[in-house]
């Protein structure tokens, strides 16, 4: 029960994506995007960008929740999501900052925090379109494999895998936080639609298993073929083996 879009490559992966959410906005203006961070959105950021600057796509009633945010990196840290997302997408568009959240990796009281962050998306009237990319590992937020699919946004222990992963934006694998707060599964599920973008040969094998295989916890990413309105884009490498 899903869409999916084959582009050429991850620029084009960016260009479909920007689409279908500029079509949203303009359909809602004061939509809830869920937005996500990661390498694969950049395209995507960048052409709506390009979009609010060509063609005036307004943002200024937009509303935001993100998907995750590292624990214990400030939100000036240059590797932290709040930074990502002032310098690849608020910073360039007319969004009102009042009307974004990024979960607080600071926040003296972790869990009061994540609870108020679930009240806020449901205050907010629920996410109209949540963006998510995959992990390796088939994470979807920083929702890491485990043995029962998460409810709601909570802390968690980030895997040696994905610290690994993300090694390569920081100085040493030490540096790397092990915690996160992420939106649970259960959140992104309440997304009344869902893109997800892939691109690469490197996400080939977990894209498969993620919509060919069994669902499962231990591939986070799963339990979407249980959503009703998933649209997939991704690229011809990551397609290479569907
Ligand atoms: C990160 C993020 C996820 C992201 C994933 C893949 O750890 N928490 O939201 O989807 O890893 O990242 P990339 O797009 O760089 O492959």
């Amino acid at each position: 029960n899903f869409t999916v879009w084959k582009t050429a490559d991850p620029a084009s992966a960016g260009k479909i994506s920007a689409e279908i959410i500029a079509k949203t906005v303009i359909a809602k203006p004061d939509c809830l995007l869920g937005l996500a961070t990661g390498s694969t959105p950049v395209p995507i950021y960048k052409e709506l960008v390009a979009q609010h600057k060509k063609s005036n796509l307004d943002f200024s009633k937009v509303r935001t929740v993100n998907l995750d945010e590292y624990v214990g990196l400030s939100a000036e840290h240059p590797q932290s999501y709040h930074h990502f997302m002032m310098s690849n997408f608020f910073d360039h568009i007319n969004i009102d900052l009042q009307n974004t959240r990024i979960p607080d990796g600071m926040a003296a009281d972790l869990s009061a925090f994540c609870d108020q962050y679930e009240q806020q998306i449901t205050n907010w009237g629920g996410i109209d379109l949540q963006l998510l990319g995959i992990g390796l590992n088939g994470h979807i937020g920083f929702n890491e494999p485990a043995s029962v699919f998460t409810r709601r946004t909570h802390l968690t222990d980030l895997t040696e895998s994905t610290r690994k992963a993300n090694q390569r934006f920081f100085n040493s694998l030490d540096e790397v936080p092990r915690q996160a707060i992420t939106m649970g599964i259960g959140t992104i599920m309440t997304a009344r639609k869902i893109l997800l973008v892939c691109t690469g040969i490197k996400k080939a094998e977990i894209l498969e298993r993620t919509f060919f295989g069994p669902i499962d916890p231990m591939v986070p990413a799963s339990v979407l073929q249980f959503h009703q309105n998933v649209t997939v884009v991704a690229d011809e490498a990551a397609l290479k083996t569907i």
